[in-house]
């Protein structure tokens, strides 16, 4: 049997809390920019030190983020993002992120990104306080 890697971005939208409980049209308008990507088991999704071109939703699945100085890596699963900061700071990439099994993920690229966040403040201002929470896990001594 082969593998089905069709997805309805409509329906994949529906799993991202951020998402859940916007009006129709701004679904529809998401819907439009989101691009649906299947991560293989084991894949690294983002490279540490990669300049960033997109931010990923996680519609199934689980990801693993693998950064320098903490002793742990972060699990993240449906609902989850990442990928923001090097966005949002225009620096590079600051961990690994890589896929723990097949995992579903929705796909903004950068173009598409700065022109949410500068028409809708509240969503940047989510991104930014998830971004600065990441970047207050304690270093590992
Ligand atoms: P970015 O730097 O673009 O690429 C790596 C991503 O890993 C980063 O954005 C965040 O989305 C994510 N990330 C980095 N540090 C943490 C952390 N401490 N906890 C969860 N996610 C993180």
């Amino acid at each position: 049997p082969q593998l089905d890697v069709r997805f309805d971005v409509g329906e994949l939208i529906g799993r991202v809390p951020l998402f859940v409980g916007l009006p129709e049209e701004r679904i529809a308008a998401f819907a439009t920019l989101l691009h649906p990507r299947l991560a293989l088991p084991g894949e690294t999704i983002v490279r540490l030190g990669d300049r960033g071109d997109a931010m990923f939703f996680i519609a199934s699945g689980a990801v693993e983020v693998l950064v320098p100085n903490l002793a742990e890596p972060v699990k993240l699963g449906t609902g989850d993002f990442f990928g923001e900061m090097a966005l949002l700071t225009r620096q590079r990439r600051n961990a690994d992120v890589r896929a723990m099994g097949y995992c579903q993920l929705l796909v903004l690229d950068e173009k598409d990104f700065r022109r949410l966040v500068q028409k809708d403040a509240n969503l940047r201002t989510h991104f930014q306080a998830v971004a600065e929470a990441r970047r207050q896990q304690p270093a590992q001594p």
